[in-house]
């Protein structure tokens, strides 16, 4: 039996989305201080509250099998169908289980099926479990974008679906 399970939150999970995901996200070594402020803004409450408002598939979840939540993805489909990959976080004890891949191609089913042709993403250059991910995940570098947002690098990754 799979240690976990992977499903599209709905609002009454975003507290706890929220708590679970704070702490990931502030211990992340590769992001400035501003950029961690607006990062931990970002999977505030209010904020995924907003995601799902502008669209029920917007934010994906793993769940354990005790419950626990284990991991948040989320993502955005444009209106050109092209699917941005906003947020992917994994509980420390749960990495390299498999939970990354699984919630990134459920994504991507996830914009297939509502017509998406293509997902993108960025990540930190020194966030290397990042660069191996994706990388193994069949994502293209398309580049670095130098003195990015709050004057960091960030590598653009796409990948067609
Ligand atoms: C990056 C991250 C999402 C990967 O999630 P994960 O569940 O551990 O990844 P998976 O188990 O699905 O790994 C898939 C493949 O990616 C690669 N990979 C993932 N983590 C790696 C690491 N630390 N070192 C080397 N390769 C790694 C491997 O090729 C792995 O396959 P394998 O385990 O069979 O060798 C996770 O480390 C994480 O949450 N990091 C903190 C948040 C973050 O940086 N998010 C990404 C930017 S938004």
């Amino acid at each position: 039996m799979p240690e976990f399970s992977i499903r599209l939150a709905r609002e009454k999970d975003l507290p706890a989305l929220s708590r679970f995901a704070a702490p990931i996200m502030a211990s992340l070594k590769f992001y400035n201080e501003e950029s961690t402020k607006k990062n931990i803004k970002e999977i505030s409450q209010k904020e995924l509250k907003g995601s799902l408002k502008w669209n029920r598939n917007n934010v994906i979840m793993a769940v354990a099998n005790d419950g626990k939540i284990i991991g948040l993805g989320m993502h955005y489909l444009s209106s050109g169908h092209v699917d941005w990959l906003e947020w992917l976080l994994i509980d420390k004890n749960f990495r390299r289980k498999g939970l990354g891949r699984a919630l990134v191609n459920y994504a991507i089913r996830n914009a297939k099926m509502r017509g998406g042709h293509k997902v993108w993403c960025d990540s930190n250059p020194r966030n290397k479990p990042a660069v191996k991910f994706f990388t193994g995940m069949g994502f293209r570098k398309v580049g670095i974008l130098k003195k990015h947002d709050f004057c960091q690098d960030e590598i653009l990754w796409e990948k067609q679906i």
